[in-house]
């Protein structure tokens, strides 16, 4: 649909994206949950753990976190500048280029190609197909912001920008590599100062893909969700500029305890404490928002997702920076903690926000009224449950490894064995599949719903627009 010719054939391509590379994700993560206590799972080597694994977590940050962002991201530019996107061709070769790269990943990774960076193990070939994309990306974002008609840059703006930059500078920094052949690399760097840049661009990952780009839609759509003001715009620039400044000091807390020097990993304490600040900042300025109006909650279907969501981006936030003190990380690192952790940021505050902002843009991108709120609600609860189930579970199951693996007898030997430390995990790895797998239904659930808005079999525009405004 063409509103004051904004292009928004683009947003509904990205939103489908991201909801096809949820599903393919999940499936393999509930297949990867299944091998954890059924090992014969492992058939053959593309479905052995090692490979789904990479699968699992490039399919759904960069398949259906990276779609549902740039989803959002040129729906939300063309709102706030006011102008249709500045280069819509361009834009829709970005959607194809993105769906051929992100196949072409899962493909590579299934058959055991693998840089063995996390989060950064695609061949030197898609990571020059990746930049591309990111440039083109770019080339949109501030075509589209120089052309606008709205003076004012409101916070999401900034979140945008911020998100546009900092990738591109952690990805090339960090995939600088000396091909072998047209399937192997090596990294340019080497030892301690690989581990290095490597975490610097893997924390940042989490914070430019899971945080920055997931604060600008919670910004944007909770206003436009219960139709009221942010509390402070001040308190959201003050936060975003202390949170983008401090995020980049942090990787060095995935290596407490290592060779890295010893300043390094001080300075990534440091600053991981200071960003409980700015993250706060947001979680307020949410509340505050929300503040004479909480009967939203019941009446708005929306708002649930936005406050639920930005609750558990409030958890990840103190548990974040807690985990990675010395003392801490010296119990949880390594164990099941810290999937807990992943998970409940990824489960919880992304796939959230993610949702109520499709939910809100899908009437307005096709012109077709939402199919139900009734399964929304049905969506919200179930995967509530699924992911609580999921995470708490493991947290605890990583409190009970931690205390086994340190456990020592009166003569300074181990009390358990690793296995013995293993078996004990059974229990807690089933509930983790159960937890999955309800989870697993309510994006099902989702995703049906947003198909038949789509489809147009849905109740009048009027009455969802009167629901969640
Ligand atoms: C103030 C904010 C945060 C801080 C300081 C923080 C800190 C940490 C630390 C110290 C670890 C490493 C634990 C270990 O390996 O021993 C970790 C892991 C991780 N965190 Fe956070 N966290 C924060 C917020 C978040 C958020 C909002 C997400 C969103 C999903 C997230 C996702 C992750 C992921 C994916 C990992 C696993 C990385 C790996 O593969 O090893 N974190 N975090
Ligand atoms: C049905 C839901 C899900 C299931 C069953 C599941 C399962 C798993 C499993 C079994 C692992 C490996 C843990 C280990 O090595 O001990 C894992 C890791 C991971 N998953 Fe999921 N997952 C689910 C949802 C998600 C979602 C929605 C995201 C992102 C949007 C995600 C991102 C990740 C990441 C980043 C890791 C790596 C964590 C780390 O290195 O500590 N997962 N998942």
């Amino acid at each position: 649909m063409k509103e004051n010719g904004y292009d928004y054939s683009v947003v509904r391509g990205f939103a489908f994206s991201a909801i096809f590379w949820l599903i393919v994700g999940l499936l393999v993560g509930l297949w990867l949950a299944a091998e954890m206590i059924l090992p014969q799972l492992n058939l053959t080597p593309w479905l052995s753990f090692g490979r789904l694994r990479v699968v699992h977590t490039n399919g759904l940050a960069f398949g259906f976190a990276l779609a549902g962002i740039f989803s959002c991201t040129y729906y939300i530019l063309q709102r706030l500048t006011k102008v249709p996107l500045a280069f819509p061709r361009l834009a829709r070769f970005h959607l194809w280029l993105f769906n051929i790269a992100i196949a072409l990943a899962a493909l590579s990774l299934f058959a055991g190609m693998n840089t063995s960076k996390e989060y950064a193990e695609l061949e030197w070939p898609l990571d020059v197909g990746i930049v591309i994309m990111w440039v083109i990306f770019a080339i949109n974002v501030f075509g589209t912001l120089i052309k606008r008609k709205e003076k004012q840059m409101y916070i999401s703006l900034w979140y945008i920008i911020a998100m546009t930059v900092t990738i591109a500078v952690l990805y090339i920094v960090n995939n600088l590599e000396v091909p072998v052949n047209l399937f192997k690399s090596y990294s340019i760097y080497a030892g301690a100062n690989d581990a290095n840049v490597e975490w610097w661009y893997g924390h940042n990952a989490v914070g430019f893909v899971f945080t920055v780009p997931i604060l600008a839609m919670f910004y944007y759509f909770l206003p436009k969700s219960t139709n009221l003001p942010i509390y402070s715009h001040r308190l959201s620039i003050i936060a975003f500029w202390s949170l983008v400044f401090g995020y980049l000091w942090t990787g060095a807390h995935h290596l407490m305890l290592t060779p890295l020097p010893e300043w390094i990993q001080t300075v990534a304490i440091a600053f991981s404490i200071f960003l409980i600040a700015p993250s706060w900042g947001s979680v307020v300025n949410g509340y505050y928002t929300m503040r004479g109006n909480w009967d939203q909650m019941r009446t708005n279907y929306l708002v649930k997702f936005f406050i639920f969501g930005i609750t558990f981006y409030g958890l990840q936030t103190v548990q974040g920076p807690t985990q990675g003190l010395r003392t801490l990380t010296a119990f949880f690192h390594y164990t099941d903690y810290i999937p807990g952790h992943v998970h409940m940021g990824t489960m919880g505050w992304v796939t959230m926000i993610i949702s109520a902002s499709f939910y809100y843009m899908m009437p307005r991108i096709t012109g077709k009224e939402l199919y139900s709120i009734k399964l929304a609600n049905l969506h919200f609860w179930l995967i509530l449950v699924g992911q609580l189930l999921f995470t708490v579970t493991l947290w605890i199951a990583g409190i009970q490894q931690g205390a086994m693996w340190k456990a020592t007898n009166p003569d300074g030997s181990l009390t358990y064995s690793f296995l013995e430390g293993v078996v004990a995990l059974y229990p807690y790895w089933k509930i983790r599949l159960i937890g999955g797998l309800i989870y697993f239904v309510g994006i099902v659930v989702f995703t049906y719903n947003l198909i038949m808005t789509a489809r147009g079999a849905g109740v009048k525009l009027a009455e969802t627009r009167a629901q969640t405004a």
